[in-house]
């Protein structure tokens, strides 16, 4: 099954126009070498609305997995986990608290990042770190466990 990726860079400062988006071909980069296709991509500010809408309007356009990089942190404007709460079926905790654990192996200041999955619509939402370092880290540590819940989430027969 081809996995049709989106990729949502979360900042306010990339979006508008402080400073190039590193994070969004970090991750364009990473999903395509997990042998992904990578489908829509876009560049919004730390809002719930915004946030939400591109989820819904990439899940539409048949997005089985939606990767988003930012604003999981503590900051004032940090509000990517309320807004993919906000709107999902289902959390799958075990995707932040993995990202968390494993990442704490490369940078204490993991534990600052609220990443977590969850199951919007018919998608696979992993709200990955704003680092681009961080969100190509955080999607290894999970890589391995997407197929499959893509294909749950999109309801496609599948045996474990
Ligand atoms: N996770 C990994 N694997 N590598 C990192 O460098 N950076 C952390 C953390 N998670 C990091 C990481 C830092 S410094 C912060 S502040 C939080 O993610 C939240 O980042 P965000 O607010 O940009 O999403």
């Amino acid at each position: 099954m081809q996995i049709l990726v989106g990729i949502i860079t979360i900042s306010d400062r990339a979006s508008g126009g402080e400073y190039a988006d590193l994070g969004g071909p970090a991750v364009k980069t990473a999903a395509e070498g997990h042998g992904w296709r990578v489908h829509s991509e876009a560049i919004i500010p730390d809002e719930m609305t915004p946030i939400q809408e591109t989820i819904r309007a990439f899940s539409a356009q048949g997005c089985g997995l939606i990767l988003t990089t930012g604003g999981t942190g503590i900051a004032a404007r940090d509000v990517t986990p309320e807004a993919i709460r906000a709107i999902m079926r289902v959390e799958l905790p075990g995707f932040g608290e993995a990202m968390r654990m494993e990442s704490m192996k490369i940078t204490a200041n993991a534990i600052l990042s609220r990443g977590l999955a969850a199951v919007v619509e018919q998608s696979l939402v992993i709200g990955l770190p704003g680092k681009p370092s961080g969100a190509v880290e955080c999607l290894g540590i999970v890589a391995g466990a997407i197929p499959h819940a893509v294909a749950l989430a999109q309801r496609v027969p599948t045996s474990c």
